[in-house]
């Protein structure tokens, strides 16, 4: 039986997969709109079933590396790229091996140097502008604390894994508020009450984090932190036997912002560590401008879409500019990811369409219509509701504070390369 045929004997409803949970490994940190883990593997199964010569894997905006882990846990070997180092540092631990004896040791001393430092009261100071307003004083004591005990861990894997602890950590006892991915100051009574378990919770942090870690791992990975239009290029033409990503939806600065949920845990990482351009933590929203949606983008679209064209045609001149960009950099990313698919290869998009101007942006229409122009032939459509979503019903806009609804479904594109 062919995948169209096999996928057709689903129900809708069933992709909603409303008990599934991303727990084991997929609950060692936080990150905005992730992908659920259950749906994502038995899709890559099917694929992989019907495939039995598929090896290599992308996944160009790679989030919290959800789908990545399951293709690694089929046996693919996967490759994913984010511009956000938050989404690479969190992707990278679950990716890594870890000999869990190593880590219990680490945990065991680490432990003790917190204790020791902490006892003769000594850290190495460690600041950035409006730390203050971010993280109350005893807090920040704390934090510098278990952050001078990371940096004397011998171990550059085994620091990165107490890194993506400690950003958890981080984002904990940060000042932000909860409700929101944007950075807002909770009030002040919430953040006088809230009290100071810094060490012990980095201490059950690193227990939990350890037991996941031991997670089966099989297929080889590799990861890049940075622009995928401009990583992508890189890449050889038909690297790739399947393309599965969920790539930003628009305008970041009214959807999810990625980057300001990520930036005070980047501010206390040592980027040493890591392989990324520390400079995006310049100001506190660089990473959401630098990001697919943002406000910079220079380039511009090989094919002009028919329905985005008479889409901006209604819009207000200011939105039109963003929605143009934002149409640029994806058309751009979407040339590249088909150049990037094998012959017969496979492509998997998760979309949704969100509001502009009141107005719904027809992005799932627009990349079918990218997609034929490309030569993708639609295999198959789940249409699915989001159930566990963390994002409130109704967001606030942030140019004027008004209530717009946040995405409540979203679909699911199998394009194939080449017809089936
Ligand atoms: C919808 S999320 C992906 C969700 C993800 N599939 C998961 O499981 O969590 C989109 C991601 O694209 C990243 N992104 C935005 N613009 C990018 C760019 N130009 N290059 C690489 N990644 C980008 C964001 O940082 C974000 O992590």
């Amino acid at each position: 039986m062919n995948l169209a045929t096999v996928l057709n004997s689903y129900s809708d409803e069933y992709w909603d997969f409303k008990d599934a949970k991303n727990d084991g490994i997929h609950s060692i940190a936080n990150y905005p709109a992730p992908m659920v883990a259950p749906m994502q593997h038995e899709l890559l199964s099917l694929l992989l079933k019907e495939n039995t010569a598929y090896r290599k894997m992308l996944d160009p905006f790679h989030g919290s590396g959800i789908t990545l882990v399951e293709g690694q846990s089929l046996g693919l070997e996967v490759l994913g790229i984010d511009i956000n180092p938050y989404a690479h540092i969190i992707s990278l631990a679950k990716l890594e091996k870890y000999d869990p004896k190593i880590i219990e040791v680490a945990n065991h001393e680490i432990i003790q140097r917190i204790e020791n430092l902490r006892k003769s009261n000594i850290a190495v100071l460690h600041a950035f502008d409006n730390i203050q307003k971010w993280f109350r004083d005893d807090v920040t004591d704390d934090l510098r604390i278990i952050r001078t005990a990371i940096t004397m861990e011998p171990n550059s894997k085994t620091r990165r894994y107490f890194w993506l602890c400690f950003g958890e950590i981080v984002k904990r006892y940060s000042n932000t508020r909860t409700s929101t991915f944007k950075l807002h100051v909770k009030e002040a009574k919430k953040i006088s009450e809230m009290e100071n378990n810094v060490l012990s919770d980095f201490f059950e942090k690193i227990e939990e984090t350890y037991k996941l870690i031991g997670y089966p791992r099989q297929g080889p990975f590799h990861l890049t932190c940075g622009n995928s239009i401009e990583i992508m290029k890189t890449y050889e033409q038909g690297s790739f036997d399947i393309i599965c990503t969920s790539p930003p939806y628009g305008d970041n600065a009214t959807t999810v912002t990625y980057g300001q949920f990520s930036v005070l845990q980047l501010l206390w990482i040592d980027n040493a560590d890591f392989q990324y351009d520390s400079s995006c933590i310049d100001n506190f929203s660089k990473i959401d401008s630098m990001s697919l949606g943002g406000a910079h983008s220079t380039s511009n679209a090989f094919y002009y879409s028919p329905i985005i064209s008479s889409y901006v045609s209604r819009l207000s001149s200011h939105k039109q500019t963003k929605i143009k960009r934002f149409y640029a950099d994806y058309e751009n990313a979407f040339r590249l990811m088909s150049r990037l698919l094998k012959p017969r290869g496979s492509m998997v998009l998760t979309l949704g369409n969100r509001t502009v101007d009141r107005l719904e942006f027809p992005f799932i229409d627009a990349n079918k219509e990218i997609a034929q122009y490309y030569g993708l032939e639609l295999i198959h459509v789940i249409n699915r509701n989001i159930i566990k979503k963390r994002m409130p019903a109704r967001v606030s806009r942030l140019s004027d504070g008004k209530p717009v609804d946040s995405m409540s479904k979203e679909t699911v594109l199998l394009f194939r390369k080449g017809g089936c």
